[in-house]
């Protein structure tokens, strides 16, 4: 489910993948999120031994849509109980402006300086105003296992891909 801003309410999505084994990279899958026929947005992953690195997710329709970010973090871990894995890894790097929604989500950076620049945009950000990170450039971030296990018990209830 996502919130559309058109109707107000949660309404459900269709989710395709396409798998690929790229030689010197490794396994890549990319989600499309879609509510019937529009494509709301995408979630691209690469396979590690251990878990995921996320390489790219976006909202292509953040006007329509909201909550696009939960339903990655979801994805994210849907995609590596699918694979079998019980103790796994999600890994990201947070760039262009989206450092803050990523922290705010609950993913969390191994750099303390980072933590506390974000933290600082946040607090300086005025209600409602875009939160502006892209000077912060690319920073490794990870999500931690309590949630992972959160979104473990959403899975078991409202799973979106294991069905
Ligand atoms: C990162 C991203 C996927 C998060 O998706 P999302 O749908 O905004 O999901 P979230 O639940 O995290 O967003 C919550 C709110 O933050 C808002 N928001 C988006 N960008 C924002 C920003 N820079 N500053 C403050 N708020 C922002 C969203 O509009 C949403 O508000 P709304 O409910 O009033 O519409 C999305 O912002 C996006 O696609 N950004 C462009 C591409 C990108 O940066 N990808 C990630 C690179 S690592």
């Amino acid at each position: 489910m996502i919130y559309s801003k058109r109707l107000q309410t949660q309404v459900p999505v269709n989710i395709e993948s396409k798998s690929n084994f790229i030689q010197g990279y490794g396994n890549f899958t990319s989600y499309t999120v879609k509510d019937n026929k529009i494509t709301i947005g995408k979630v691209d992953i690469k396979d590690t031994l251990n878990g995921i690195e996320v390489a790219f997710i976006e909202n292509k329709q953040p006007k329509l849509y909201s909550g696009f970010g939960k339903l990655a973090d979801q994805i994210e871990v849907e995609h590596c109980v699918k694979r079998g894995l019980k103790n796994f890894d999600i890994l990201s790097e947070a760039s262009l402006n989206s450092h803050a929604l990523h922290f705010l989500r609950g993913k969390r950076f191994y750099s303390k300086e980072a933590e506390e620049n974000i933290k600082k945009v946040i607090a300086e950000t005025p209600k409602g105003k875009p939160f502006n990170t892209r000077f912060l450039g690319s920073i490794k971030m990870y999500m931690p296992q309590e949630l992972i296990q959160k979104y473990i018990k959403i899975i078991k209830k409202n799973p979106l891909i294991l069905k």
